[in-house]
């Protein structure tokens, strides 16, 4: 049975979860309008991402620092490696919209163009959702899973 402070620690992680949702949402709200605009807006985007960057920053350091992984692998049974591959995503991820920031910044000397540039962007969010859908799922497994 869950604890009422890893009820809350729960509950303030997904609150941090649906920020990050709604920052993406954001950001992607901006790009459709921009499309319509037809310009291009590196320097902009590149600042919008660094928003979604900062809460991220502080959303995997929160869920490493509670040891809300090890919690949530123990509550479903799983691996006992899994907050460490967890762990080494939210590094992965970190350090590829890091990378993705940058080149916005120098897309004029690195030659970055803008359908890349919207494509990485994609990939990066693709990356994020399944890695997050991964967390939920082992939360959902934890709740029902039953000790032999
Ligand atoms: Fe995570």
């Amino acid at each position: 049975m869950r604890t009422v402070d890893e009820k809350s620690l729960t509950d303030q992680l997904h609150l941090e979860q649906q920020r990050i949702d709604a920052a993406i949402a954001d950001w992607r709200q901006w790009w459709t309008e921009l499309k319509e605009l037809g310009k291009p807006h590196f320097g902009e985007m590149g600042m919008r991402l660094s928003k979604v960057l900062d809460r991220l920053t502080a959303h995997f350091e929160h869920e490493e620092r509670t040891g809300f992984l090890v919690q949530i692998t123990n509550d479903a049974g799983a691996d006992p490696d899994t907050p460490l591959k967890l762990i080494q995503e939210h590094d992965e991820l970190l350090n590829e919209l890091k990378d993705l920031i940058h080149r916005l910044q120098t897309c004029c000397e690195s030659g970055f163009s803008w359908g890349e540039a919207r494509r990485a962007v994609d990939a990066f969010l693709e990356r994020l959702r399944q890695h997050e859908h991964e967390e939920s799922e082992l939360t959902e497994r934890g709740k029902t899973f039953v000790r032999h």
